[in-house]
């Protein structure tokens, strides 16, 4: 049945107001012009679909049928059309968060108080390391990203919004706990825990060792902060993470940032996004969230 968008809304019209007067009226046309339309959707339909009884107009029984088809057709693009212009507000809408997993405990904060102001809306929030981030937006898994500095790429626009001090942490009663100013030559021999290559906090420790042509030998390897923590904690060795990351345990006194020369090494975090992908609304109020709020989501605990 070839007919057209205009033609089932003109037949809405005249079947609701069973004139084609009034119809014309609603829509604001000409009557001429109803009766083309009703006319030309007539011929594609091939039965007439309304009759004329003395003076008052009727729907025949295939203007019957077709109004009940109508009706839906109609309803349901009223609803997409409710849909798409709530995404252009931010009441509703999708946005795909990925932030670096030592990032987590804040912005998992973060986003929840932004989802609270926003109920309407629908969050998917994926944790993981920086390789697979980059990966992620490369082949746009992800409306916005949260990690350290991303590689110069013509293609991302990131933004800094936090810092991110990464410290050398050992055990609460280590030896060198004690200590002020230890040259980073006296830690060549250390066995250090450290995260999965691909970890930006990782390869952050391994650029500070290397530009100061320091042996930096990663002993055991884990993907977790939370375990690599408990790993020091146990005496396993000493390990450098974010200072993001120690919150409960500096409270607790669980383990002891080490006085260490160069530390802390000086990172941020970075709101990332593809420069070609147009943000919602949604995305956009987000960006906004995070550049104003993070800061009081962040708190950088006293190390002493
Ligand atoms: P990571 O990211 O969780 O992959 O270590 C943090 C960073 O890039 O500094």
């Amino acid at each position: 049945m070839n007919v057209t968008f205009r033609q089932l809304r003109v037949f809405e019209a005249v079947a609701q107001e069973l004139s084609f007067t009034r119809a014309a009226d609603t829509l604001h046309i000409t009557q001429p012009a109803v009766s083309m339309q009703i006319k030309q959707l007539e011929g594609a339909v091939g039965l007439p679909l309304f009759e004329q009884v003395g003076k008052k107009t009727y729907l025949t029984e295939a203007g019957r049928e077709l109004h009940t088809y109508n009706r839906r057709v109609i309803q349901l693009l009223e609803e997409a059309d409710d849909v798409i212009q709530a995404m252009k507000g931010i009441q509703r809408g999708r946005l795909r968060v990925s932030v670096a997993s030592t990032a987590n405990q804040f912005a998992s904060r973060l986003l929840a108080s932004f989802v609270h102001r926003h109920p309407g809306v629908s969050f998917s929030l994926d944790v993981t390391n920086r390789e697979a981030l980059l990966n992620q937006l490369a082949h746009n898994d992800c409306d916005l990203a949260i990690m350290g500095k991303p590689p110069d790429d013509e293609d991302l626009q990131s933004e800094a919004f936090l810092q991110n001090p990464l410290v050398m942490i050992g055990p609460r009663n280590h030896p060198l706990s004690k200590e002020k100013n230890i040259p980073v030559e006296r830690l060549a021999d250390a066995c250090f825990v450290v995260r999965e290559s691909g970890s930006g906090t990782r390869s952050a420790a391994e650029r500070f060792f290397a530009e100061r042509e320091v042996n930096f030998s990663p002993g055991i390897e884990m993907t977790s902060n939370e375990a690599i923590k408990q790993a020091v904690e146990a005496g396993l060795g000493l390990a450098v993470v974010s200072i993001h990351t120690l919150e409960l345990e500096l409270e607790t006194k669980r383990l002891a940032i080490l006085d260490v020369e160069g530390f802390p090494i000086e990172r941020h975090w970075y709101l990332v996004h593809r420069c070609g992908k147009r943000l919602t609304p949604v995305g956009t109020a987000f960006r906004e969230y995070v550049l104003a709020e993070a800061k009081h989501y962040a708190s950088v605990p006293n190390p002493g």
